[in-house]
């Protein structure tokens, strides 16, 4: 059962759980408003050193020879101890892990910490200097000294039209050392967010826009999921998994406004990724989108856009079974996406790539819906505005299909005058007061096995400079539910 009153204590399945976060500031999420931005990167000029002068060798000193009578004394000891190189008494990684986290499992007792690796902040600056070999520490305690840079994949130009791999390329940035209130990354995981297009569309109106632009130059920016490698910030130790907002690079720097939570890892260890979907962007959209604006009445009729994506698979399994919706009907592209869709909870699903779509969805829909929610615009919501009944509602969550400069045309607008449809649109920022709210609802649930998120990801194992490849599947379909890309273990 879910402590309600302890949010921490929210368990999603039986093996993890997941730390909401107080409400989050729009800005945090996009605007990198407390970021410090990276130096600009400055390659280094082809410089060849000019030959070193010879000089003469110093005169050689004579050592004065010891009087045979004085005693032996030992060498000075070094101030600072060098911590045990014997590999034998070096804790395991999963143990010391395991005590940072306070969640060691075993019954085997953990022997004590020797003192350098206690406390992570302090063994970090105790070994970042050592001559002790990277391989006999623990991942989170290796020497830092050698991240001075990352690779980041940075925008090329701004996007007029259909967006390719040529609109972005690789970069070596500088990492600056981190000061109070920072924490040094290793990034793991990028979810893949449609609304990145627009941040980087060259015919966008900044001034109508809820972010900034990304500049030529810049790290695209991205939500990501990222371990922690050095901390000046007490809430966040090394060793910490944390969800955040920065972009397609290998590390970074993150300002605490950048974080979002910290992550538990699942069972077997691993980096949770559902904190970038259910509990990431898509499922706070999903939420924001039910909860406040698309109310479904237990029996109503409702449909879903883009229904096998991250929002719509979320969409489809809280119309029907949380909110008890009589008939769901998804809209996906392809046959398999619609069998998933139909595995969901969908009663039907119209493959809009079939050349008779327009039919099915009709048939689909014989009394109209009291709901549509719309992740797609285009020639679907152009159909979808004569299916909704007259005082209905169309909730405007995405129109992807108009992502890439197609113009969105729409023959039926007069329809929202004739049936008095209300067309609701909304930016999930605009109610940080439902983030934690949304990820305790979806934690629950989940516990109760009303949303299922074992299969809503296509997770795709990345180098970064394959990164933007991957995100533009969104685009072609190619993914399941949220295309997130791993480039860490
Ligand atoms: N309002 C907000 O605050 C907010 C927040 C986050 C996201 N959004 C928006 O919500 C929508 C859904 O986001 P998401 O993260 O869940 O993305 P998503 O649906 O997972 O996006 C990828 C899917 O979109 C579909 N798609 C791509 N191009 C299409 C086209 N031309 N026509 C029709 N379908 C197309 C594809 O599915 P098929 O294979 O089925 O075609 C693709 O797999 C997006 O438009 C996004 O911008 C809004």
């Amino acid at each position: 059962m879910v402590d309600m009153a302890n949010p921490t204590s929210l368990r999603y399945s039986t093996h993890s759980h997941y730390h909401p976060r107080s409400a989050v500031h729009r800005r945090d999420y996009f605007g990198f408003t407390d970021c410090t931005p990276p130096e600009p990167f400055k390659p280094k000029l082809a410089f060849n050193p000019p030959p070193k002068k010879a000089f003469p060798p110093p005169p050689q000193k004579k050592a004065a020879k010891p009087p045979l009578t004085q005693s032996f004394k030992p060498p000075p000891k070094p101030s600072s101890p060098r911590p045990n190189r014997d590999p034998a008494t070096l804790l395991s990684r999963r143990s010391v892990l395991a005590r940072l986290s306070n969640r060691a499992q075993s019954s085997r007792p953990i022997p004590k910490l020797p003192e350098p690796l206690r406390h992570p902040i302090r063994s970090f600056q105790a070994t970042a200097n050592s001559s002790l070999p990277n391989h006999y520490l623990p991942n989170h305690l290796h020497r830092m000294s050698s991240i001075t840079n990352t690779k980041a994949v940075v925008l090329d130009h701004l996007v007029d039209g259909e967006v390719s791999t040529r609109h972005f390329r690789l970069e070596n940035k500088p990492i600056s050392d981190i000061k109070d209130g920072q924490v040094l990354v290793q990034i793991v995981a990028f979810s893949h967010e449609p609304a990145q297009r627009q941040w980087i569309d060259a015919n966008t109106d900044e001034r109508r826009l809820y972010t900034t632009l990304i500049k030529p130059g810049e790290t695209v920016r991205a939500p990501i999921v990222g371990r922690v490698i050095a901390s000046k910030l007490p809430k966040y130790p090394v060793g910490t998994t944390l969800a955040g907002f920065h972009g397609w690079a290998e590390y970074a720097v993150l300002n605490e406004g950048e974080i979002f939570a910290a992550v538990p890892p699942t069972a077997d260890g691993k980096v949770d990724l559902h904190a970038l979907d259910v509990f990431g962007l898509a499922g706070n959209t999903a939420y924001v989108a039910s909860a406040k604006y698309g109310k479904i009445e237990p029996g109503s009729t409702v449909v879903v856009s883009g229904a096998a994506g991250a929002i719509g698979s979320l969409l489809v399994q809280l119309a029907k079974k949380v909110y008890g919706a009589g008939r769901v009907v998804g809209i996906a592209g392809g046959k398999a996406k619609c069998d998933w869709v139909k595995t969901l909870g969908a009663d039907e699903c119209v493959d809009y790539k079939s050349p008779d779509w327009e039919e099915q969805l009709r048939a689909a829909v014989p009394d109209y819906a009291d709901v549509y929610f719309d992740n797609v615009g285009g020639p679907m919501l152009d159909v979808m505005l004569q299916l909704v009944r007259p005082n209905g509602t169309i909730v405007v969550v995405g129109a992807i299909s108009t992502y890439n400069g197609e113009a969105l045309k729409l023959a039926n607008w007069p329809q929202v005058i004739y049936n008095r449809l209300t067309i609701r649109g909304f930016i999930n920022l605009d109610h940080p007061e439902l983030i934690t709210k949304g990820q305790a609802e979806f934690a629950k649930w989940i516990a109760e096995g009303k949303i299922d998120v074992s299969d809503i990801q296509t997770v795709v194992q990345d180098k970064i400079e394959d990164v933007p490849k991957t995100w533009l599947r969104l685009f072609d379909g190619s993914g399941k539910g949220k295309i997130i890309s791993q480039i860490a273990a």
